[in-house]
């Protein structure tokens, strides 16, 4: 059986829509960012963002569907992410699927967004070698997922408290550079040395695969200002940024790769995927096909358009749903948590 759908996703700052046929052939996807709008706040205003997306989502929409050369009569069903993130931004996307499906008598298809990061690992690769071991890091989450099936994920661990992304961004505001800290952090990091600075490593004893992030901005933040001290914080410039951004960077990647390491000690899994804004860092890549133990897995690092908020996932993770039978009803509602709120078996 064949299908045809369009994905849409709102949650974030990202105004998205996408076409993917079967669940793993891109047809269209189109992003429209609003980094430029948030960016002098350090990050995303709610009320900015869900007014941009309003504005933006019909053109996003015509967009997708004109690039992949289809009409809204082709499309199988809409997908659209109905949970977790801003509600405010959610409902446009919801609003705009909700319309679409009844103008057009499609099925409506509700997808969790951090299911759908996981979910890339498929679109990236339909054979992914299973049980497979997904890392999720964007700004909001950060959580390890052990995949048996496609849509069948038990969540190993999560961040208690900021997300991998979210350091990334905090820590670039704390050393001047611009949102999204992420990109910039590893830009600035560039030629640095990680060794100049001692930062720490938050593993939360030796039998944890959850995370924790504030120590290391807080760490960072000392750096800056010693404890105690009234001085104004330092700015660092040139070099010492350069080897600041390196160290902070190294410590996130080191406490990612070091918690998958220990994921896949523990689980006998097959492969290895990433997904989420942060599984674009050029540096987490890089260590991951270095390592001897991951390398060893199979490896999905999806192209960076599929890592960062997109509609394609959306669509994809919708596929399956579609298959399932798991339609939406229309009155269907954004949700701001995501769908796994303990440490149980989920399903999207
Ligand atoms: O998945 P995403 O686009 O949106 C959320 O669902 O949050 O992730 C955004 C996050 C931001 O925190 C951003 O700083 C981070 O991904 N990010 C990166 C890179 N590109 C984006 N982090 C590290 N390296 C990058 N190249
Ligand atoms: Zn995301």
């Amino acid at each position: 059986m064949h299908d045809l759908i369009l994905g849409i996703e709102t949650s974030c700052d990202e105004t998205a829509a996408a076409v993917v046929r079967d669940g793993h052939e891109v047809l269209s996807n189109v992003v429209h960012s609003q980094i430029s709008l948030h960016a002098r706040w350090r990050g995303v205003v709610p009320e900015v963002a869900s007014r941009s997306h309003t504005e933006r989502i019909l053109p996003i929409v015509d967009q997708a569907l004109q690039q992949a050369g289809v009409s809204p009569q082709d499309l199988s069903a809409v997908a659209v992410t109905h949970r977790p993130g801003m509600v405010g931004c959610l409902l446009v996307g919801l609003a705009a699927a909700k319309a679409l499906c009844w103008r057009f008598d499609l099925p409506l298809l509700g997808v969790d967004h951090v299911q759908a990061h996981v979910h890339t690992g498929f679109l990236a690769d339909p054979d992914l070698p299973l049980p497979a071991l997904a890392l999720v890091a964007s700004g909001g989450h950060t959580a390890l997922y052990l995949v048996h099936a496609p849509g069948r994920t038990e969540r190993l661990g999560t961040t208690r408290d900021d997300a991998a992304g979210e350091a990334l961004d905090k820590g670039a505001s704390l050393l001047g550079l611009p949102y999204p800290g992420g990109p910039s952090i590893q830009q600035a990091a560039i030629g640095g040395d990680a060794r100049v600075v001692d930062l720490p490593r938050t593993l939360l004893g030796p039998d944890s695969l959850d995370f924790s992030f504030s120590g290391l901005k807080t760490a960072l933040l000392y750096t800056l200002r010693p404890q105690g001290s009234d001085a104004p914080a330092e700015v660092p410039t040139g070099e010492r940024l350069r080897d600041l951004a390196c160290a902070y960077q190294e410590a996130v990647v080191d406490v990612l790769v070091t918690k998958l390491r220990r994921a896949s000690e523990r689980h006998a899994v097959r492969s290895l995927c990433i997904g989420g804004g942060v599984a674009r860092n050029t540096r987490l890549r890089e260590r991951l096909t270095g390592d001897p133990v991951l390398a060893a897995l199979h490896l999905v690092l999806p192209e960076l358009a599929l890592c960062a908020d997109n509609g394609a996932m959306i669509a994809s993770l919708g596929s399956l749903l579609l298959r399932e039978g798991k339609r939406a009803p229309l009155d269907l509602d954004a949700v701001a948590t995501p769908q796994s709120g303990g440490k149980a078996k989920v399903r999207p």
